[in-house]
């Protein structure tokens, strides 16, 4: 009886084949599944007698593995059947998926900006590294043993009193004009981008790292109406004719005289306004005309050279143009905030 079924059972299983997974799913239901047909065969099983057993346990297992290899070839094809469906139902026509291209960080577009400006009047690149030693950063630049600047506050030390006395972050790139003036004789005519460090508390208006650019001219007869001339042509450029710059003593260690150059205020052009405290000015760098012990600090004589130099924050000058209220931002890595600087140079 029971081999009777499992004969008629296996031929029904060797006629059929699919290659719809819907009708697949009904063989595997009928056959293999819980209440299917090898259950309900293997339940009849346990109350056949002993020497039928023999015989039909080999046959039922048999069986069980026809229907079981079956579904497992009809599965591959079924499958197969339909990525094959869905290549065909692609439509090539259909518009392609976008994808989005990064932006340039704002510091970046601006650095980039005062590096084309000043490249016009024939001022190069210099780059130097951001840990200095004490001469670099302080001694050869004038400063004096006491000044503040040394503080702990304002500097961060990595090492003090090594070989080349005390090791730091560099806090201006100042210490690449000594680099640059030590390998050489002028003319020197460069600007120095890059990554400086102070050790201020964080906040919207101060940040324990900033980007500058300083820039120093050297040669023989410089003069402070080059130094105006050239940050005048540079206002210009960068912020438009007619912004006005002014000019107000200040000191400096490496500098004499030393001056810190206003802009007319980008925003309300001189009327007064929230950013420019209603005074019509804003501060943008520092200036002046290298200290002679400078000068013979990176053995080149003062007699017969003079230079002028400037520095300025790329962040403050970013504040500027985008009116950025928090310096923050521009480390945060806030994808909303960066998105903002498309520009048309990649
Ligand atoms: N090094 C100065 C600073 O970091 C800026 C400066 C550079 C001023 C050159 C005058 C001349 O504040």
């Amino acid at each position: 009886m029971l081999q009777d079924k499992i004969t008629q059972y296996s031929q029904e299983i060797n006629a059929f084949v699919t290659d719809k997974a819907d009708e697949l799913e009904q063989f595997r239901i009928k056959y293999l599944g819980s209440k299917g047909v090898i259950k309900e065969i293997f339940d009849a099983f346990k109350s056949v007698s002993i020497e039928e057993k023999k015989s039909l346990g080999k046959v039922l297992n048999e069986f069980k593995q026809l229907a079981e290899s079956k579904f497992n070839t009809l599965k591959e094809i079924t499958e197969s059947s339909e990525s094959q469906a869905t290549v065909n139902e692609l439509d090539l026509t259909l518009p392609g998926e976008g994808f989005e291209i990064g932006s340039r960080h704002p510091l970046a577009l601006v650095r980039r900006e005062i590096v084309e400006i000043f490249a016009k009047l024939g001022f190069t690149v210099a780059e130097g590294p951001e840990i200095e030693d004490d001469w670099h950063n302080f001694s050869a630049l004038n400063f004096p043993e006491e000044h503040p600047a040394r503080d702990m506050q304002d500097t961060f030390f990595i090492k003090k009193g090594g070989e080349k006395g005390d090791i730091a972050l560099r806090t201006h790139t100042s210490s690449v004009q000594v680099r640059m003036m030590e390998q050489g004789q002028p003319p020197f005519r460069a600007i120095m981008p890059g990554r400086v460090y102070r050790n201020e508390a964080i906040s919207a208006r101060a940040h324990c790292f900033f980007h500058q650019i300083e820039g120093l001219y050297a040669d023989e007869n410089v003069s402070f109406a080059d130094l105006k001339q050239t940050l005048f042509y540079f206002v210009q450029e960068l912020y438009g004719e007619g912004t006005k710059v002014r000019f107000r003593p200040s000191y400096f260690p490496f500098t004499e005289p030393s001056a810190e150059m206003d802009i007319s205020c980008t925003i309300c052009k001189g009327a007064g306004c929230q950013l420019c405290k209603y005074s019509g000015w804003v501060e943008i760098l520092g200036c002046g005309m290298v200290d002679p012990n400078v000068l013979e600090n990176c053995g080149i004589d003062s007699k017969k050279y003079s230079g002028f130099a400037f520095g300025m924050g790329i962040e403050r000058i970013a504040n500027l143009k985008y009116e950025i209220k928090d310096l923050r931002l521009f480390s945060e890595n806030d994808a909303r905030f960066l998105r903002q600087f498309k520009s048309a140079l990649i």
